[in-house]
C-alpha cells in the first residue's frame, strides 16, 4: 500500500465509492491509495505542469493502476468525462480552486461531490462553493508539519444556508469542536495575547484583537 499523510488519509477517507477526478494531482498518491482501497475502479489524475505530470505518469505505472486512472495533462476541470462524480482539489489556495470551478460551470452540473483541501481562504471557499449548488455534508481539521488543514466535503444540494460563523469556523466543525479545532483557535488566542503584552500598538487595535480574542473564546 502507499503511505499517504495524514491529510492525504482523511480526504482519501472522505471519498464515497465513484468516478474520481483528483485535480492538481502531482505524485498520484491519492489516486492510486484509492484504487488500493478498492473505492475507485476508474478516474483522473490531472496536471497542468510537466514535472509534476511526468512523476505521476510514472507512479501510477510503478504502483500498476494505469489501467484504472488516466493521467491528463490539462487545465483544472476542462477535460474531465461526465461520468465523474467526485472531484478531489487538495493542496492549493482557495482562490485558485474557486477558479478552477468557475472556469468550466458546464463540467460541475453532473458531480455530486466535492473535497476541498484550500491551503488559504477557506471561508471564500465554503461561501463560493456553497452558491455553486453544493452543501456541506462533512468536514474534518487536520494538523500535520506544525500546520492546520481544514478539509471539506461538499455534496450537490438545492439549499445551502450558512452563517457567518459557519464560513469562519465550518458548520460541521463549529459544533464537533475537535481537540485540534480547539488548539487551533488557543494558538491564535495565545498569538493575541503575546501581541498585547509587547505594548507598543495604537488603542484601536488592541481593541480589535481583543474583539477577535472574544470571538474565539467561544469555540475553546
Ligand atoms: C501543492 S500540489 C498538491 C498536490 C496534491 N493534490 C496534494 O494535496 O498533496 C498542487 C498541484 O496542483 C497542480 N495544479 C495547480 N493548478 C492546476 C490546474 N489549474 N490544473 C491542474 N493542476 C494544477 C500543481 O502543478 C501541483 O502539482
Amino acid at each position: 500500500m502507499i503511505r499517504l499523510s495524514k491529510r492525504l488519509k482523511i480526504i482519501h477517507d472522505m471519498v464515497p465509492e465513484s468516478v474520481v477526478a483528483d485535480i492538481g494531482s502531482d505524485h498520484g498518491k491519492l489516486m492510486i491509495a484509492l484504487v488500493q482501497s478498492g473505492k475507485v475502479k476508474k478516474g483522473f489524475a490531472v496536471e497542468n505542469k510537466e514535472g509534476p505530470f511526468e512523476r505521476l505518469r510514472s507512479n501510477l505505472i510503478r504502483y500498476h493502476v494505469e489501467d484504472k486512472i488516466t493521467p491528463l495533462f490539462s487545465d483544472g476541470i476542462k477535460d474531465i468525462t461526465r461520468d465523474v462524480g467526485t472531484i478531489v482539489i487538495a493542496g492549493m489556495g482557495g482562490q485558485t480552486i474557486i477558479n478552477i470551478l468557475k472556469a468550466h460551470p458546464e463540467k460541475l452540473v453532473s458531480l455530486q461531490t466535492i473535497i476541498i483541501d484550500a491551503h488559504t481562504s477557506v471561508p471564500l471557499v465554503r461561501k463560493e462553493i456553497s452558491q455553486m449548488g453544493f452543501a456541506i455534508a462533512d468536514e474534518k481539521i487536520v494538523k500535520e508539519d506544525g500546520i492546520f488543514y481544514e478539509i471539506i466535503k461538499f455534496i450537490r444540494a438545492d439549499i445551502a444556508a450558512l452563517t457567518n460563523e459557519d464560513l469562519e469556523f465550518g458548520p460541521v466543525l463549529r459544533h464537533q469542536k475537535s481537540a485540534t479545532f480547539k488548539e487551533k483557535y488557543q494558538s491564535r488566542i495565545d498569538e493575541i495575547d503575546n501581541i498585547i503584552a509587547k505594548g507598543n500598538l495604537p488603542a484601536p487595535r488592541i481593541a480589535q484583537l481583543n474583539e477577535e480574542k472574544h470571538k474565539l473564546e467561544r469555540y475553546i
